[in-house]
């Protein structure tokens, strides 16, 4: 007999994105996940333009939510809750989202919770490829989310019971890539370019860039310090001017590797001096999770494993399809919410 609150739709639009999923709480079981990139309207610019993005959302929303539906065999009248994401990110993407949410609510009187996007992330290493869900994970562990807009570590203790211990200064390691990315030439976002133009240098070290020095007593992160550095560096070899940009004839294949793959060591090094100060100062932490769009990064993956079998510590993460932004992610969160009877109502409003 099905669970009053069995099937899960869940939405995500906070910010270039337009993603739904169905989770089925009772078999413990995503039944489809959508997503809608809006990467080419955006590359050109360099970063995301907010205006661009929230009209995009708006197009295809109801396709997308359709899309999900269908994938799973289902109409949304078989739907019994609806999760979405209400905060962080673009306030006009989330208003998508959110307004499109309540309106089905309200208009099919199904229930809704709203999702905190970077709950999502956290616990969106629970779910396998194939959408069942993980069984061999035991709390507490700690969780490294790391995008372009966030890099912060979490004592997870429980589904829904997290707590930040380290988060960035200044910028997330995600922009750092997308930044030196575009210094060298390529578009928006950079983390996978940084990554393959590394991997054919098999990963060197070739300029050892500063790796940010933080208190050992404090858990933290820095990444705006190695940018300036990759920055003057560059300079300083005439492939980069300050006024101008890149500058194309100096900015050779060979430059573009080496410069990539001495940050992407610089980041993975950083990340394992903090996830390593953490094991020390939290001894009853059994393992680590890898979540965020930079946690599809493979070379990221191998150190932070190495990190986690020199400390004895279980490593694991989200297939590449969960570590982005997805909807799958916001559905899961949902499930329990609704189990703990979590709901919002209709007053559900977006928070930046
Ligand atoms: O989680 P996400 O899809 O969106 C945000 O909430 O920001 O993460 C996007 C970030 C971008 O900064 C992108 O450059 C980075 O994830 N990224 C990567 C890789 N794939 C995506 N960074 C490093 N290596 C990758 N393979
Ligand atoms: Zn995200």
């Amino acid at each position: 007999m099905a669970n009053k609150q069995q099937l899960i739709l869940g939405l995500e639009t906070s910010c270039d994105e337009t993603a739904a999923a169905v989770f089925d709480a009772q078999q413990q079981r995503l039944l489809s996940s959508q997503i809608y990139s809006q990467i080419t309207l955006h590359e050109g610019y360099g970063g995301i333009v907010p205006e661009i993005a929230s009209r995009s959302q708006l197009e295809k929303v109801d396709v997308i939510v359709q899309a999900a539906l269908d994938a799973a065999k289902l109409s949304v009248h078989d739907i019994d809750v609806i999760a979405v994401t209400n905060k962080p990110g673009l306030v006009g993407s989330l208003l998508v989202g959110t307004c499109f949410a309540k309106g089905l609510a309200w208009s099919l009187n199904k229930k809704i919770i709203g999702v905190d996007h970077l709950e999502g992330h956290v616990f969106s290493s629970w779910l396998n490829t194939d959408g069942t869900v993980r069984t061999d994970v035991v709390f507490p562990y700690l969780c490294l989310s790391v995008s372009g807009g966030h890099t912060s570590l979490y004592l997870v203790q429980d589904f829904g019971v997290f707590e930040m211990i380290a988060q960035t200064l200044d910028d997330a390691a995600g922009e750092a890539f997308d930044k030196i990315a575009k210094v060298l030439g390529f578009g928006y976002p950079g983390g996978a370019i940084i990554e393959r133009l590394a991997s054919e240098v098999a990963f060197q070290d070739f300029f050892h860039y500063p790796r940010t020095k933080i208190h050992h007593d404090r858990l933290q992160f820095s990444f705006s310090g190695l940018k300036t550095a990759v920055l003057y560096d560059l300079v300083k070899r005439g492939a980069y001017d300050l006024a101008s940009g890149p500058i194309v004839s100096k900015v050779t294949l060979e430059l573009q590797q080496q410069v990539a793959s001495s940050l992407l060591v610089a980041i993975a090094d950083i990340f394992c001096d903090q996830v390593k100060a953490a094991f020390k100062r939290l001894p009853l932490v059994r393992a680590l999770t890898f979540v965020g769009g930079v946690a599809c990064n493979k070379y990221l993956r191998g150190r932070l494993e190495k990190a986690c079998h020199a400390n004895n510590k279980v490593f694991f993460v989200a297939p590449p399809q969960f570590c982005t932004d997805n909807a799958a992610m916001i559905a899961f969160v949902g499930s329990y919410k609704a189990c703990r009877q979590e709901f919002s109502d209709l007053s559900l409003d977006v928070l930046k």
